[in-house]
């Protein structure tokens, strides 16, 4: 236990398991909340969620290396374990489980989970190690948490398809709850990737959300999906450095549209860059 740190803080398994079997055995549910940090509203919304469905809320903070790419922010990712402990105690979470690096990853670490199904394309066409890297330290932390539900937001909507598909698929007994995008004022969703943004490229990263919501709102008057997707395109590389990609999905499984207009609930989701800074966001569009 850490002293320093205004919520009961846990950095090994033994001490995180020590807590959750006291709970356990005192018959109260466990709901958790994975995140790397650098905490902000959206994931406070998270905790929020765990805290109606749960008795007891378990926060952990890890940035986890094994999805980064070399060359992606791994070191520059941004570290504020004491104001995340701050906000934590603040929204009334139970614990932080901060796990320590060595403990997660020992020397010979040698396994790594796969889901295929809805991590194939989108993010893995641009981040081809993502999802094994995020589905390996979510099977670790619902070990070692034993949670009976988690909170993923759909802010990152195939990572949270994903973890669905990963939890059923291997019996993991965790419910897993989607937490609605928090965002800006300016619709800018909250992400901890949002500091990196200069002051110019703070007020350009508006235009994502605004394209994605427009799309959303042609595609529920009707409007065919390549054609709205072409105008979003355009328009996308004109106001951002770079587009990985901008596609209308099935909300349900992330596979293509048969078309040519929406016929079941969909997800837009984007990925584009300004400047160094890679932002991804996604709304949803619904059939008339
Ligand atoms: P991180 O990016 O810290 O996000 C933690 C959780 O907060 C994720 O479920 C994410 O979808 C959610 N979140 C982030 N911004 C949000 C917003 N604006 N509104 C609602 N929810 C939001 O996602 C990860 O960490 C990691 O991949 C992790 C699952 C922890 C595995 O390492």
């Amino acid at each position: 236990m850490s002293e320093t740190l205004p919520i009961p803080t846990v950095h090994t398994v033994a001490d995180l398991r020590a807590i959750v079997s006291g709970w356990k055995s005192d018959g109260k549910t466990v709901g958790f909340v994975p995140t790397m940090g650098a905490l902000h509203a959206g994931h406070i919304s998270l905790i929020d969620i765990a805290k109606s469905r749960a008795d007891k809320t378990v926060a952990s903070v890890f940035v986890n290396p094994k999805q980064f790419a070399p060359g992606e922010d791994f070191g520059a990712y941004p570290r504020t374990l004491p104001d995340d402990a701050a906000r934590l105690a603040a929204a009334g979470c139970d614990l932080l489980y901060a796990p320590n690096g060595p403990e997660m990853y020992p020397d010979g670490f040698a396994t790594s989970v796969h889901v295929g199904g809805p991590s194939q394309e989108l993010e893995t066409r641009f981040r081809p190690h993502f999802f094994d890297g995020v589905a390996t330290v979510v099977t670790k932390l619902f070990t070692q948490v034993r949670p009976d539900c988690a909170v993923f937001g759909e802010k990152d909507y195939q990572q949270l398809l994903v973890i669905t598909r990963l939890a059923a698929d291997l019996d993991l007994d965790v419910d897993i709850i989607p937490g609605p995008v928090v965002r800006e004022a300016d619709g800018l969703a909250l992400s901890s990737r949002n500091v990196y943004l200069s002051p110019e490229n703070r007020v350009r990263a508006v235009r994502l959300n605004a394209l994605l919501f427009s799309c959303a709102e042609a595609l529920e008057k009707g409007e065919p999906i390549s054609g709205t997707l072409n105008t979003a395109r355009m328009i996308a590389e004109s106001a951002f450095d770079l587009v990985d990609y901008i596609e209308v999905r099935c909300a349900e499984t992330l596979s293509a549209l048969p078309g040519p207009v929406l016929d079941r609930p969909a997800r837009i989701l984007a990925a584009i860059r300004l400047g160094d800074t890679r932002l991804i966001d996604n709304v949803a569009a619904h059939p008339a």
